[in-house]
């Protein structure tokens, strides 16, 4: 069961908090359910209280609704179900969402993003139709455009979201030019990574940051242990990677090639939803210059190294008419350094 008992409330909550409750509960099952949708559901009492929390189980395991509204019970008769997609309306692996909440007697539903699958969605219409009051695109783009978007631009796309993690200083290096880089940025910025690691479903890197590095790219807590959810690890470029490199073992794989449209395809056919490519420069140069980077993850530290190397290094020469521009979602502080979130402008 994918529930959370921590998220529940003895004081009444407005729809609003709620939904930040239910992107919670999607959030800590993200990386885990693809190809089907990380939701999030929070079941509230007739008084507004949080009584069930839950969030979609791994492929072929239960979804949000049912979970939260179980751990509910008789308390979500005249309640309100809050969900970061709308209710699915179709009998797939489990039966459809819609159904139980009737079942469950809920009031209201209350949803951010309508379900964008011609074969589960009605479910909007089906529940007004059998009287429930249904509150559509509540809080739409905090959900489609935040933790939703890796999974909708699956939907949309059938290629791989790829998010570009850099980390630097305020001059845009990643390295000194004696390659030396450890902590450039500060304890803070690298938990926040190793957690960022073990909601995404695979971390490339380029075979130039294998042979510097040796990097294990897991996602680890800062005692040193294994996140329980570990992403796929890729390799891209034609360098073999060395059999002791310790990036191989099971969940390695690597992929031939410099066409970053080549790379996405084999992706795509390992039905990646939601990639986080971590450099280095000339691979990161590499994405954005194929237009194939859908968001941005700037760890920026507060320092100059005033030469080294930069966080991309691609073509010599530019002029101002082939800046790559993204849109701010966040800016966060994390200890000392920034982590600046944007989306594709
Ligand atoms: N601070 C940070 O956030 C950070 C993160 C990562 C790395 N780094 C640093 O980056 C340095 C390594 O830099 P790097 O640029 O050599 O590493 P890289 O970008 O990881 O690897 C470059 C390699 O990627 C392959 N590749 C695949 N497609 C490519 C394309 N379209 N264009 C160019 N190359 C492509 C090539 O491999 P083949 O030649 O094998 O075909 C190329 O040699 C290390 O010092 C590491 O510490 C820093």
């Amino acid at each position: 069961m994918a529930v959370f008992p921590d998220l529940l409330t003895t004081v009444p909550l407005s729809d609003a908090a709620a939904m930040r409750l239910a992107i919670d509960a999607g959030q800590r099952v993200r990386g885990t359910t693809y190809p089907n949708p990380p939701v999030g559901c929070v079941v509230l009492d007739a008084n507004g209280i949080v009584v069930g929390a839950a969030g979609t189980e791994p492929t072929g395991g239960l979804h949000a609704e049912p979970q939260a509204l179980a751990m509910a019970g008789e308390r979500a008769r005249g309640g309100t179900a809050v969900v970061t997609l709308e209710p699915c309306n179709h009998q797939g692996r489990t039966p459809p969402c819609t159904g139980a909440l009737l079942r469950a007697g809920v009031a209201r539903v209350v949803y951010a993003v309508a379900d964008p699958n011609p074969v589960a969605s009605g479910g909007s219409q089906w529940l007004s139709e059998r009287g429930i009051e249904v509150v559509g695109s509540f809080r739409s783009p905090e959900v489609a455009d935040g933790y939703l978007r890796p999974w909708l631009h699956w939907q949309a796309t059938r290629r791989p979201h790829i998010t570009l993690k850099t980390a630097g200083t305020l001059d845009g290096f990643a390295a000194a030019t004696d390659r030396t880089s450890q902590w450039i940025t500060g304890p803070e910025a690298r938990a926040h990574v190793h957690v960022d690691r073990s909601r995404r479903q695979a971390i490339v890197v380029g075979t130039g940051t294998v042979a510097a590095d040796d990097p294990q790219l897991t996602a680890r807590d800062s005692a040193g242990e294994l996140a329980s959810s570990q992403p796929l690890r890729i390799v891209i470029g034609n360098t073999e990677v060395p059999e002791d490199a310790r990036i191989r073992g099971e969940g390695f794989r690597q992929i031939r090639t410099h066409d970053i449209e080549v790379a996405l395809d084999v992706m795509a056919d390992m039905s990646l939803v939601d990639v986080l490519v971590e450099g280095g420069p000339r691979l990161a140069a590499a994405f954005l210059q194929a237009n194939a980077v859908d968001a941005i993850e700037s760890y920026v530290a507060p320092a100059f190294l005033m030469a080294g190397l930069p966080v991309t290094s691609g073509p010599e020469h530019t002029t101002i008419g082939d800046i790559t521009r993204f849109r701010t979602q966040s800016v966060e502080t994390l200890g000392g350094d920034v982590l600046i979130r944007a989306v594709r402008a």
